[in-house]
């Protein structure tokens, strides 16, 4: 005890602790330092170029050099509001190097035309609802806002533009990423467009009405520019789209419907390969889309994550209970090796997925919708058979990790609740039971830590409870006898 106490007191070992711990703090500090380094770089390159191309702009006209450099300073000072707006509001997306790459892309195919009509009769065609439509698909709705808002600041400032032009552009350039998040389908963009001209149409009949005495002459010689500018946001966003989409590998909701088609490969591969791991993966996309709908998180992507999350089961479909008929292959096997082509599907699943190059979302609800639970079934199996000897849990555990998000904790639930009861014969599946069954594998699922990686909060399971419950009262609810009819 002596010792101890002189141990713990010893000032070497405290003066060595101490040093261990500036050390490891210096470390995350630097690490932290780190993360900054390409955000900063990516604003600088914003900022080089709009200063760029307007002295270019500026060069020969008849501005004083004190005014060049205000103009300038006040380019960076917006977008240092950008930055210090992204850091505080969105620092997924500035901490992101994808998304920052692609910010500082779409803003230079932007700005630098923007700039150069500024000031001339091509100025209804400045590409501010691209801006927004392209950052709300690709990025954030929010950011697309802002990025307008800066946008359009900078340019009728810098170009000296009449305030008027600001107005419109921040009211138009605002309303396209909103409207543009709202469009679900590819198809729909063709409404936004509408949409967009309709509000332009009004705002340059608002704008001759309130300006000048020339107003009548404003709105005849540019309303045709105004209603263009809409429909040509939307034929470039329509274009570049795919293009964004395969070069950043990029999960948008136009591709995330289109994984949902059951006409894909892989999932018509499923059907053909492991019917009853395709059937049962439709009843979870069910689950799941509904759960996720309801407590707010993505539907879409819970939906296409539950379609593939189980495609690894094409490499051994007979080893799972849903493919078999009379033959279980697994009574020749010796439990420790099922439980490893049990356990294999989710790597086996994550290779495939890669190989059809899926987006990264969908490939992690694969690889996590087991977490690392436990294989009991064949646990029990290989312990029953031991002759006394240990069986090591670890042999019969998944990998992991535990669900990271929302949508693939939905989807290990609503796994283990279709296959619960799709286990349950056909005469016991009353409601009651079905809602004792959803309950319980809640129950254990929380007793296994495994949604504690997710941001799954416990008023969130007891709405995923109901939407389950819902999902299979539309399904076996009773019909309505209705009387037998005396002919
Ligand atoms: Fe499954």
């Amino acid at each position: 005890m002596k010792h101890q106490i002189k141990k713990r007191n010893d000032p070497n070992q405290a003066d060595h602790k101490m040093r261990r711990h500036l050390k490891r703090h210096n470390i995350t500090k630097h690490f932290k330092m780190m993360k900054f380094i390409f955000p900063i770089l990516m604003m600088l390159i914003m900022t080089a170029v709009t200063i760029g191309v307007l002295n270019t702009v500026l060069y020969g006209a008849d501005v004083e050099t004190l005014e060049v450099i205000g103009r300038n300073i006040f380019v960076g000072l917006f977008l240092l509001l950008l930055f210090v707006y992204m850091y505080i509001f969105k620092p997924h997306i500035l901490f992101d190097k994808k998304h920052m790459l692609m910010l500082t892309i779409i803003y230079l195919i932007v700005i630098i035309p923007s700039q150069f009509l500024a000031n001339t009769s091509f100025i209804w065609l400045l590409p501010y609802t691209l801006l927004g439509m392209i950052i709300a698909l690709l990025i954030d709705e929010g950011l697309g806002v802002l990025a307008n808002l800066v946008v359009t600041i900078i340019i009728v400032i810098t170009g000296n533009l009449d305030i008027s032009f600001m107005l419109f552009f921040i009211i138009s350039g605002s309303i396209s990423p909103v409207l543009t998040s709202m469009a679900k389908e590819r198809q729909k963009m063709f409404y936004v467009a509408l949409y967009m001209m309709a509000i332009n149409g009004a705002l340059l009949v608002f704008k001759s009405i309130l300006g000048s005495s020339n107003g009548f002459e404003i709105l005849t010689e540019n309303m045709i520019y105004v209603l263009l500018n809409p429909a040509l946001a939307v034929i470039v966003t329509y274009g570049s789209l795919p293009l964004f989409e395969t070069i950043f590998n990029l999960l948008t909701p136009f591709k995330l419907l289109e994984l949902t088609n059951t006409n894909h490969k892989l999932l018509q591969r499923l059907l053909l390969e492991a019917p009853g791991t395709y059937h049962h993966s439709q009843m979870v996309a069910n689950l799941a889309e509904k759960a996720a709908m309801d407590i707010g998180a993505n539907p879409l992507l819970a939906r296409s994550g539950a379609l593939f999350h189980d495609i690894g089961k094409m490499k051994h479909p007979f080893n799972f209970t849903e493919n078999q008929n009379a033959n279980n292959p697994n009574d020749q096997l010796a439990p420790d090796t099922s439980a490893e082509i049990i356990i294999n599907h989710v790597s086996d699943g994550v290779k495939l997925a890669k190989d059809h190059k899926l987006p990264k979302e969908i490939i992690d609800i694969i690889r996590e919708h087991q977490g690392d639970a436990i294989v009991y079934y064949f646990y029990h199996k290989a312990k029953e058979h031991s002759d006394g000897f240990v069986i090591d849990p670890g042999k019969f555990k998944y990998n992991g990790p535990k669900p990271q998000s929302n949508e693939a904790a939905i989807v290990m639930i609503a796994d283990c609740v279709e296959a619960a009861i799709k286990a349950q014969s056909p005469s016991d599946r009353t409601m009651e039971k079905i809602t004792e069954v959803i309950r319980e594998i809640i129950k254990i699922k929380i007793l296994d830590y495994q949604l504690v990686e997710s941001k799954l909060m416990l008023k969130e399971l007891v709405i995923i409870e109901k939407a389950f419950i819902k999902v299979y009262n539309g399904m076996y609810h009773e019909r309505i006898k209705y009387p037998e009819v005396i002919v």
